[in-house]
């Protein structure tokens, strides 16, 4: 009798948005194995590990060629010790690692693509214990996305060994409609740019527009098959500090995958304090997995709430405008179908501080580009 084994995504590998670091925003192609080395030590040891980023993913450029059997490999001036034993360094800080291919002929960078080779590619990926593959969408042709991403999925299947497939086809083909069998969490939009509020003619979204795409997704995002509004750029010297406060906020709003984009071997201990503010990166990693509604737009004031478990909400105001804003909002009768009562206490999760109860309108002003996140917990 043949058994046949029906490949499928392996299932429960993300029940929270993955955090970690990944190499791209900041590196681009110029990396080697010191600095992820380098990027290991300094996540292991400074703190952002204990606040729950654990991956470490190697972006493009890593690989080179192929042998004459097809396998893939790696640039050996980059990465003289092989991958294998880069894994292994990352997994001995208590890490995960993460990896990158593409599913068209080539990566974005020109290097190859897993077209045609994913059960090998898989099977290299899985003896060297990799965790995390992004599988990016460059030179597709006239490939199908989801049934490109469905071959990866059951090569890694078939591999045996389990990673976390984040699928990174830019929001080009509806990843939400079909990503859900497929992988753990799916690009929502284009690359991000370092800024605020700006779009580029190449592809690519400033922190605001990439906001904007996510007002009707957010219900196809949840536990094992998040929506990835991208990775962050905090830290990395563009962004005001209210800027990249409003940008973590929304990320922890949308319950978005959290991967560092700056070298945090070199982190300010701004920066750092930001990136694992304990208070917003529990929104983000609630266990429910619910992604913000936006509820108001009052020009450029937005209210997005987020229901939390234990009949909890986070709720951020923020202001998109060049001039600070005055608020005096009933947090109460807001939102009617939350049936928010009287007895919630209201935190402000960047100042640490609570500022009230639902008794009372929440009153201050919202400096420019900046963010009000609170808490409103049951008493
Ligand atoms: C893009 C992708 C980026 C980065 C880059 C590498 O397609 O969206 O996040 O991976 O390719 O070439």
């Amino acid at each position: 009798m043949v058994l046949t084994i029906k490949a499928q995504k392996f299932e429960g590998l993300a029940p929270k948005p993955p955090m970690g670091w990944n190499s791209w925003n900041k590196f681009g192609c110029q990396i080697n194995e010191k600095i992820i080395k380098e990027v290991a030590d300094a996540m292991a040891s400074n703190g952002m590990k204990a606040a729950g980023y654990e991956y470490i993913v190697v972006d493009d450029c890593w690989q080179i060629g192929r042998d004459s059997v097809g396998n893939i490999v790696a640039d050996p001036e980059r990465f003289p010790s092989g991958m294998k034993s880069l894994v292994d360094y990352v997994h001995s800080k208590g890490l995960k690692f993460g990896i990158y291919s593409d599913a068209g002929t080539a990566t974005c960078q020109g290097r190859p693509g897993s077209r045609g080779y994913e059960f090998q590619d898989a099977r290299a990926y899985a003896k060297w214990e990799v965790d995390y593959l992004k599988y990016d969408w460059c030179f597709h042709g006239k490939q199908n996305s989801e049934a490109s991403y469905s071959i990866m999925r059951d090569a890694l299947y078939k591999a045996g060994r389990p990673m976390v497939l984040s699928i990174c086809e830019w929001g080009t083909t509806k990843p939400w409609e079909w990503g859900k069998s497929v992988g753990h969490l799916w690009r929502t939009t284009e690359d991000i740019i370092n800024c605020f509020d700006c779009k580029n003619n190449w592809g690519g979204l400033g922190v605001l527009q990439i906001i904007d795409l996510h007002t009707e997704i957010g219900d196809y995002s949840g536990p094992d098959h998040w929506n990835d509004p991208d990775m962050l750029e905090i830290g990395n010297g563009v962004l005001t500090p209210a800027e990249e406060r409003l940008h973590l906020s929304m990320w922890a709003m949308f319950s978005a995958p959290l991967m560092a984009g700056n070298d945090i071997r070199n982190i300010s201990a701004e920066t750092l304090k930001l990136l694992t503010n304990k208070e917003v990166l529990d929104i983000d990693q609630d266990i429910l997995g619910i992604s913000a509604t936006r509820w108001m737009k009052y020009g450029d004031l937005e209210i997005w709430f987020k229901p939390l478990s234990d009949n909890n909400y986070a709720f951020c105001l923020i202001n998109r405008s060049n001039q600070s804003i005055a608020i005096n909002q009933d947090l109460k009768t807001t939102i009617k179908k939350l049936k928010v009562d009287d007895s919630y206490v209201v935190r402000d999760l960047w100042k640490h501080k609570d500022i009230g109860t639902t008794k009372e309108n929440i009153t201050g002003i919202i400096p420019a580009h900046d963010v009000l996140m609170l808490k409103l917990t049951k008493k």
